[in-house]
């Protein structure tokens, strides 16, 4: 539709041409009347077609209006045509264009959030991100559980409401107001060794100043492996103190300028002698929990017969159960058989047994028995010997563990046979476990998945 522009200055004119006509001719004139007429008829459809022309304008207005406000609300799929012929189908036209570039970039934007939620969602760091005042604007998943909030909704809390940890919140304090990392270590519980090392790093925000990004991680593991080895390097040395003590003590003797007598003599290098075998056994086995942690030992598993090896590991140690005044037997079927190593099943049973021989006064007995039930093949090492108390039991197979230090260390132990066992059965699959009573004996029982005889 074409707008009407001056479709209002002809009738107008002719009007004012007839009229003077008229005036002049003081209404005769006959021509003058028709042209009044026609002047009269072409002004009113002139009005009529501006009339109608405004009433389409105004309902394209409110079209593009409405078209508008849906887009403020959100739809930007909506899109507004007019007449080709209209004025405003430029402006449609380019409103129409704008939408589209919205639309693209909006789609743009909510792929770049959802993968960025994706990533932080997965990811194994708790990470909680907090404005200018510390209210929670994000938080993933890991930090719901670092932090324990279960499904609590979080976002739009304040920090403090959400972890009650003052240290945290003031350490966010300092990040927010003077812009510099802080890290700090929180235990969430004091009744647990839990620890959770939160790294905190300032983040600008939209209107100036400064909000914080809280990257959380459970250091807990990290601390107690630390602490472990920490113990472990100091058992070591002690370990390792003692028996060089002695022989330099000794050697220093033998050489000094007034020479022991030679029968004392002799003795000191017996002892020097002695504590060197220890501490080549003490080398020995640590060398081989560490192999056996490292696993730079290649493990075999094949068929191996629990009672035939029993049976050649108490022909092996016969000698010593006889020096030590004890009985030693083997008892079960022949035939059993496990998966496992069987020079490392070996190695089980020599440190079981001999602990059976260390830890029995003479006159006792010490019985290896073989048994197979549900699907598992079983030694159970027995002895009369002196028993573990209840509250050493747990313990006893820990590294340079031992009830009564001096004892084992009289009678040539290292402390780490049982640490040994264990190791070996937990690469084979297997477990082992004991029940004793002091005063009574003991009772080791290694357990390894069976051999599932065909047929
Ligand atoms: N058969 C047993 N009877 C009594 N105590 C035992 C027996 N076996 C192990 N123990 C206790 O467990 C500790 C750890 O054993 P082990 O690791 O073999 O080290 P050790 O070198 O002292 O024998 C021993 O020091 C001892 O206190
Ligand atoms: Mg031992």
């Amino acid at each position: 539709m074409n707008a009407p522009r001056r479709d209002w200055v002809v009738p107008l004119g002719l009007a004012v041409l007839a009229t003077a006509a008229l005036a002049v001719n003081q209404g005769s004139a006959p021509d003058g009347w028709v042209i009044l007429a026609v002047a009269w008829i072409w002004a009113i459809r002139a009005a009529v077609r501006a009339h109608r022309y405004a009433r389409v304008l105004a309902d394209n207005v409110t079209l593009l209006f409405e078209t508008v406000e849906r887009w403020a609300g959100g739809d930007l799929s909506a899109r507004v045509y007019l007449d080709a012929d209209d004025p405003l189908d430029a402006l449609a036209h380019g409103m129409n264009r704008v939408a589209e570039v919205l639309a693209e970039r909006t789609r743009d934007l909510t792929e770049d959030k959802e993968r960025l939620e994706a990533i932080v969602g997965s990811m194994a760091n708790g990470i909680l991100i907090v404005d200018r005042a510390l209210y929670v604007t994000l938080i993933n998943r890991a930090a719901q559980l670092i932090f324990r909030l279960g499904d609590q909704e979080v976002v739009g809390r304040h920090v403090l409401e959400v972890i009650r940890a003052t240290a945290i919140e003031n350490a966010l304090q300092q990040v927010t107001r003077n812009g510099t990392p802080v890290v700090v270590e929180w235990a969430p519980d004091p009744n647990e060794d839990t620890l959770i090392e939160c790294s905190m790093a300032p983040v600008g925000q939209p209107g100036g100043g400064y909000g914080a990004v809280l990257v959380a991680r459970d250091i807990t593991l990290q601390r107690r492996t630390d602490r472990m080895r920490a113990d472990f390097v100091a058992n070591v040395s002690h370990e390792l103190q003692t028996p060089l003590t002695t022989i330099i003590g000794f050697t220093e003797a033998l050489v000094d300028d007034v020479p022991p007598p030679p029968d004392q003599a002799r003795r000191f290098l017996e002892l020097i002698h002695s504590e060197a075998v220890r501490l080549s056994r003490l080398v020995d086995d640590l060398l081989a929990l560490s192999r056996l942690e490292h696993h730079s030992v290649p493990v075999r598993r094949e068929p191996v017969d629990l009672r035939a090896l029993a049976d050649q590991v108490a022909l092996q140690m016969t000698t010593r159960a006889a020096a030590a005044g004890l009985s030693l037997t083997t008892a079960g079927p022949a035939g059993v058989r496990v998966w496992g190593d069987p020079d490392l099943l070996k190695e089980v049973l020599l440190n079981l047994v001999s602990n059976a021989i260390q830890y029995t006064p003479a006159g006792g007995r010490v019985t290896v028995t073989t048994s197979l039930a549900g699907g598992y093949g079983r030694w159970e090492v027995e002895d009369t010997g002196i028993g573990i108390p209840a509250a050493d039991l747990p313990r006893i197979f820990e590294r340079f563990y031992r009830v009564d230090k001096d004892r084992s260390r009289r009678s040539g132990g290292t402390g780490l046979g049982l640490a040994i066992v264990k190791h070996i059965l937990e690469l084979l699959d297997g477990r082992v476990f004991v029940q004793s009573e002091p005063g009574r004996g003991s009772r080791f029982t290694v357990e390894l998945p069976a051999v599932q005889e065909s047929g």
